[in-house]
Formats: structure tokens, sequence, C-alpha cells
């Protein structure tokens, strides 16, 4: 999704702008631009596409100056295209936004009777013209509260001046914003990524706050002006160099990594010596929850299923799971003995953000289950479990699903051992399977060969599904969430035992259908349902584990097994073959496969 850089320096600024746009590529794009500030005049250059073409046009133009604002866009007003890229710029000021302005339409109205002319169909442009207008009888200070004040909706902005040569405005409210602070020059950004490159100190403004960056000094103020003082982070260095290496793509290498984020995670949560959950300063009393909301969007929203089916087995709390976007609009029974559980990759969703900032305005217990540390979410729960899996470039997720997954689980296990609802024995056998993990994710990752023999069939084809029961289903919801992502393939993940009520009438001869059925207790109901499918057509993939007793069923078109491990775990198992499938069907399409059309990983608009 958007993303924003901005630099004031003593140096030229140009290359470094493009090198920080390109860490923020993976947020998902569909144009970008560079706007700098030369000798009192403001000049762009922008295009339709990537960052890359940017660069040649930049090559071109010899664009110059020493303080600059960039911004990769994905389009909401207005289509892809050159015009509507980022930098807006008037004479006056040029402006980066990250968001939506949902007032726009109104405000546009009046700008156009005040005789300001509009070139793009963006809501951006409105921010321009707005200045404009206020720095016509105002200071800056004051044309920027008034501009802010002005507008709905949500937004992160980086903005420059024709007569301030070391100024950048930065402010934002909804959609994230931070700022970089490096040797006589500053910075500002929609997210680490896009700062880590120059530097690992940076502040993180709040909603409603704005900054004044100049190359030595950044101050900061709250949404009536008044100047506020900003701790400094200190940000990890292990992320600087995450690149490729070998592979093709970030989601083979994210894919083939599990094996370590797993166990990575494992030891940050389990004391091997005492074969205890490590989880410290959790805030509440177990007496003090009664039941759980966990609340997340897409692939984060099929962990919060999964987990929901642990928690009801392994606990006695009361469980529920909600999509971020229905959540935040719905009218909430807000319950003093609910844990509210955020679970994030990005940890910058908006949704998923909103959600949470109203379970904080109605003082509910809020906890959030992120890989980003730093992300707006992690900062504003109440308390934060990370999942350790390192950065996620893909925008498909892979091993942030897993990673949540997993840290879903350790809460469970340990929240159910603190309640008494599971035994000693019981936890400390639950603990123990959780040390193979990691071994038994990297055999599943051997399913490769004999995915990349079946992936043919996934390639041109109207649709297929995904069936699942029990713990299976969730991960059929992810399975075809990942097809469909990313190898454009129409695909539905469906319970099972839910076909019979409509979805057996798309069978037909040929479709593929992928059932998942490892040898836990929904097992033999599973295989009922798969003689369904077949008996009208289908072809099926079927995904299990291994076991001693063959899986008697006539007409199985394909196996893939996995290892055996307690029924709790299977469902890590049984993802790595479904992730392989839908890379390899992408791959063969020749698509883009890290930046899938039309997503985004950071999805920082609701
Ligand atoms: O960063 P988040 O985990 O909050 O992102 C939520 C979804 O946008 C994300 O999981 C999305 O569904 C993925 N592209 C799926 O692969």
């Amino acid at each position: 999704m958007c993303g924003i850089v901005g630099i004031t320096s003593n140096k030229q600024v140009t290359s470094t702008i493009i090198n920080s746009l390109k860490k923020l590529e993976y947020r998902g794009y569909d144009s970008a631009g560079i706007a700098t500030l030369n000798n009192g005049f403001i000049n762009e250059v922008k295009c339709e596409g990537r960052v890359d073409t940017l660069e040649k046009n930049l090559s071109q133009t010899n664009l110059k100056g020493t303080i600059g604002i960039g911004h990769v866009r994905w389009a909401t007003h207005g289509i892809p295209s050159t015009i509507n890229a980022h930098p807006h710029s008037s004479e006056k000021v040029s402006v980066v936004h990250n968001g939506i302005i949902e007032n726009s339409t109104i405000l546009k109205k009046y700008l156009i009777k005040k005789g300001h002319i509009f070139k793009s169909q963006t809501d951006t442009e409105v921010i321009v013209h707005l200045i404009t207008e206020y720095l016509k009888k105002n200071n800056l200070k004051k044309s920027i509260l008034k501009m802010l004040k002005k507008l709905h909706g949500s937004f992160a902005l980086g903005i420059i001046f024709k007569d301030q040569p070391d100024l950048i405005i930065g402010a934002r409210r909804g959609s994230p914003l931070a700022v970089g602070y490096g040797p006589n020059e500053n910075y500002l950004g929609s997210d680490s990524y896009a700062l880590k490159s120059m530097t690992n100190k940076i502040s993180y403004l709040n909603d409603g706050e704005f900054c004044i960056i100049k190359k030595d000094q950044i101050e900061f103020f709250d949404s009536n002006g008044k100047k506020i003082n900003k701790k400094i982070l200190q940000l990890s260095s292990t992320e600087n160099n995450y690149d490729k290496g070998e592979y093709k793509h970030y989601m083979a290498k994210e894919i083939e990594e599990q094996p370590l984020t797993i166990k990575n995670c494992v030891n940050e949560y389990i004391d091997k010596i005492n074969s205890n959950i490590n989880i410290f300063n959790f805030p509440w009393k177990s007496e003090e929850i009664n039941s759980i909301l966990l609340i997340g969007c897409g692939t984060a929203y099929h962990s919060c299923l999964m987990a929901k089916y642990w928690f009801e087995q392994i606990t006695t709390l009361n469980v529920n799971v909600d999509i971020a976007s229905e959540f935040r609009y719905r009218k909430n029974n807000f319950k003093k003995d609910t844990m509210y559980i955020f679970v994030s990759q990005s940890g910058e969703t908006a949704d998923t953000y909103a959600a949470l900032d109203l379970c904080n305005k109605n003082n509910m217990k809020t906890c959030s289950v992120v890989n980003v540390v730093e992300s707006s979410i992690a900062r504003e729960s109440k308390f934060v479990l990370p999942i350790h899996c390192g950065p996620e470039i893909g925008v498909a997720s892979t091993k942030a699903f897993l990673g949540q997954m997993l840290v879903l689980y350790i809460l469970c296990l340990k929240l159910s051992y603190m309640r008494k609802d599971i035994n000693k024995k019981k936890y400390l056998e639950k603990i123990n399977s959780l040390l193979s993990l990691s071994k038994l994710v990297k055999l599943s990752l051997e399913t490769e060969s004999k995915i990349q023999l079946v992936c043919s069939s996934f390639v041109n084809i109207k649709g297929c599904m995904f069936l699942g029961r029990g713990y299976s289903f969730p991960i059929a919801l992810e399975g075809a969430l990942k097809l469909k992502e990313l190898a454009y393939v129409h695909a539905e993940g469906y319970p099972a035992g839910e076909m019979k009520h409509g979805p057996l009438a798309l069978i037909e001869e040929g479709m593929p259908v992928v059932v998942l059925a490892p040898r836990d207790h929904y097992y033999k109901k599973t295989m009922s349902n798969m003689q369904e499918v077949i008996a009208r057509g289908a072809k099926v993939l079927l995904i299990t584990n291994k076991n001693k007793d063959e899986v008697h069923s006539e007409n199985i078109w394909e196996k893939i097994e996995v290892e055996n491990t307690s029924e709790d775990l299977l469902p890590f198992l049984i993802t790595i073959p479904l992730q392989k499938l839908a890379y390899h069907s992408a791959n063969k399409k020749g698509y883009d496969i890290d930046k899938p059309r039309n997503l985004a990983k950071s999805v920082t608009v609701e």
C-alpha cells in the first residue's frame, strides 16, 4: 500500500529517496514519484508502474535538491496513472499522502470556487490547494493546523514548501508515520522499513500529531499545535539486510525459513529446562478472563479462526472470532472479562488498528500478536506477543501465518494451565510436542517435488475447492486464499461437511478439489465428504499425514503425506503443501509472486 519517504540533508537526496522507496516496494503499489526543492523551485518526476521506471525517468531529468519527498501509491481515488501519482504540487507546496480524505469532494468544490485548478482525480490534491490557500493569509504552522482541522478520514502526510529550503512537515491521523534521526540530516517515513537503511534511531507520531523536520532538529506538536516531547527508539539492526539471497522470490525464501522461524519462536516462549511457557508481565489475572475475542483480517483472520478451535478444545473459555472490518462498525457489547486479541503481521492494518482503538477507548483488555514490534498495533495494545518471524516481504503471508498460529497456540496452552483447564501431565506433553515442530515443518517442505507435479492442474481452471473439517477448516480457507491471491484462480475454502448444502452443485468432471484430511478425529467424516465430491467427478488431491493405516479410498487423484504429530499441531504441517501449491501455480503462470496484482502488504486504508 502507499509509502512515504522524506529527507532533508546537506547532501543531494534523490538517490537516497529512491533507495528508500525500493524498501517500500513490498507494500504493493501501482505508481511512484518524487519531488525535490532546488533553487526555490519544486520539481516533480512521477510515473505509473515501478520504482525502477521512476529511476530510469530520473536518469533523464537530473533532478537535484537537498530536500525531497517520495511516494509509492496504491490507487484509491483515481486510476493508477502518472497524473494521479504522488507527490501532488502547486507552485508553493508539494504533498505525499497515505490514506483517504473522506470529505475531498466537498473540499474540492470549495477550492474550485476559490479559483484553484485541479490536475488529478485524487483526494490528495485537495490538501495541496488547502495549504496553498491558507498560506495566503497565515504563517506556515497556522496553515498546517487549519488544513489538518479541515480533513476528515485517515492520513499520513509529508509536505515540502517552495519557500522553506530545510523544512518537511509530517502529520498523521489513522495512518502510521515515523521520523528518523541521522547525522546532519533527518527523515520521514511511513514505516520503519523506509528508514532502516538510513538510521536506526526513530520516533513515531501518534494520532493527531504533526512534526517539523529540519536537517539538525525535529519538533513535535499535538493537534492543537502545542509542542510535545518524543522518545527516540533504537531499532534492532537485524532487519537491515534482509534480501532474497539465492531465492527467485521472497515468498520462496519465506516458506523455506519456516523451520527456523518456528524454532526461534519456540525458543522465545518455551523454557526447556523447566518445561514451562514463558509469557512474562501478563497484565491480567487468569480469573479476570472468561472469554476471548480474536480479531484480524485475511490470513491473520484465519490464524484467529484456527485459535478458536484450539481454545475451545483445550480451555473452558468462551471464544469468538471476528473480521476487523466488520467488528469496527458493529454494535459491540464490550465486556470487562473478555481479552480482545488483535492479530496482525504488519501491525499497521487500518481495520485491525481501528478495532483495537475502539476496544482501548472502551477500556478493554487488549493484547496483540504481531510481527513488527514497533508497529502502531503493538504500541497501542496493553500487552504484546511478538511472533519473532523476521521481516516478511512477500505480499502473501506464509511464515507469519505459522508464527501467528504458534503464538496463539502457546498462549492457549498457558491460559489453559493457569486456569487449571488441563493438568500438568497434558501441559508438559503438549510443550514437548512443540519442541519437535520445527523439525516436522522442515520435513513438510519435502512435499515440494510432488506439488510441482500436480500444480499444472491448478493453473488454467475455472475454479477449485479446498475442503477440511475441524482444525483443517481454517487451513482450507488459507489454502484457497493463497491460490486466489497468487495464481488468480477462483478458489473456495469450505467446511467439508457443508458441501451438500449448496456448493456441491459447483463440482463437475475434472474440477480439482484439495481435501485436507489428517488422521484426527474428523478423519472418517472428511473421507466420506471426499467420496461425495469424487462421485461427482472431482479430481481430488488428498493431503493427509503418514500413518500405519493405509488410506482406503478409490479414485483419489493424488495424495500428499506430511509427517505425523499430535492432532493440535497437524495444521502447521498441512499448511506447507498449500503454500507451495499456490507458489508453484503462480510461478508456472509467470506472475509477480511477491507483488500480486491489486494487493498490498500493509493495508493502511479501510
Ligand atoms: O499485516 P496483517 O497481518 O494485518 O495483514 C492482514 C491481511 O491483509 C493479510 O494477511 C493478507 O490477507 C495477506 N496478503 C494474505 O496472504
